[in-house]
């Protein structure tokens, strides 16, 4: 793994006009790498139909609070995403996220993405407990978020068929108090 060097920076924010190329040229490719790794157990045709009408409606409306781009130095290099579990206002949020290219995989951009998203979503909602859901195959998610505290919730038995193995489906929850929010850069 070769660790992200110090002078690049991680933040997230709305959605520009500009991110649009990028995002649909990540979203809109079947053949692209992250859909083995996110969900690669639903049907690969719906999943690129879905996407591409995804694509779409992010062209046709603004940016939105629940959904921000990654941003790496000032490029857009993936997304984070949340909505609540009904009913809505019961306090439990579902957390997602994607780092478009490989080349980013692996070098804490997920970790230190992941750690803004979690203290932004404690911070503007009601949340008492969030989670992430994915699959026992995706190493890098379910290492990413325990590094944050999560902790395993659920594990459904073999319930997820990715390229002809069974993995368990794997949920992973945070309390509200237990999260440490990062404290301010040390200084110099
Ligand atoms: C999942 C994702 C967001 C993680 O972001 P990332 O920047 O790659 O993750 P990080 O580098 O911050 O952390 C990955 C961790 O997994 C570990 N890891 C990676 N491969 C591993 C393996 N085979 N075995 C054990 N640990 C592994 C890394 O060592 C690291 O842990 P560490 O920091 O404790 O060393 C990113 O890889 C991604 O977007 N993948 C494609 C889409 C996806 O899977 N989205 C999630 C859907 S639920």
């Amino acid at each position: 793994m070769s660790p992200l060097p110090p002078a690049q920076t991680v933040t997230l924010r709305g959605r520009r006009p500009r991110d649009l190329p990028v995002l649909r040229r990540w979203l809109a490719d079947p053949q692209a790498e992250w859909r083995k790794w996110d969900a690669p157990y639903f049907h690969a045709a719906a999943t690129t139909a879905s996407l591409l009408a995804y694509v779409e409606q992010l062209e046709r409306t603004p940016t939105r609070s629940d959904e921000r781009v990654i941003d790496l130095d000032g490029e857009c290099v993936g997304m984070v995403n949340r909505s609540q579990e009904e009913p809505a206002g019961g306090g439990w949020w579902d957390l997602g996220i994607l780092i478009y290219d490989p080349a980013h995989w692996n070098r804490g951009i997920g970790t230190q993405a992941l750690r803004l998203w979690v203290t932004a979503t404690f911070d503007e909602t009601d949340a008492h407990v969030l989670t992430f859901t994915t699959w026992a195959g995706n190493t890098r998610m379910i290492r990413a978020a325990q590094r944050l505290g999560f902790q395993e919730a659920a594990r459904i038995r073999e319930a997820r068929l990715v390229d002809g193995v069974r993995y368990d489906s794997v949920r992973l929850d945070l309390l509200r108090r237990e999260w440490t929010p990062p404290g301010p850069p040390p200084s110099r």
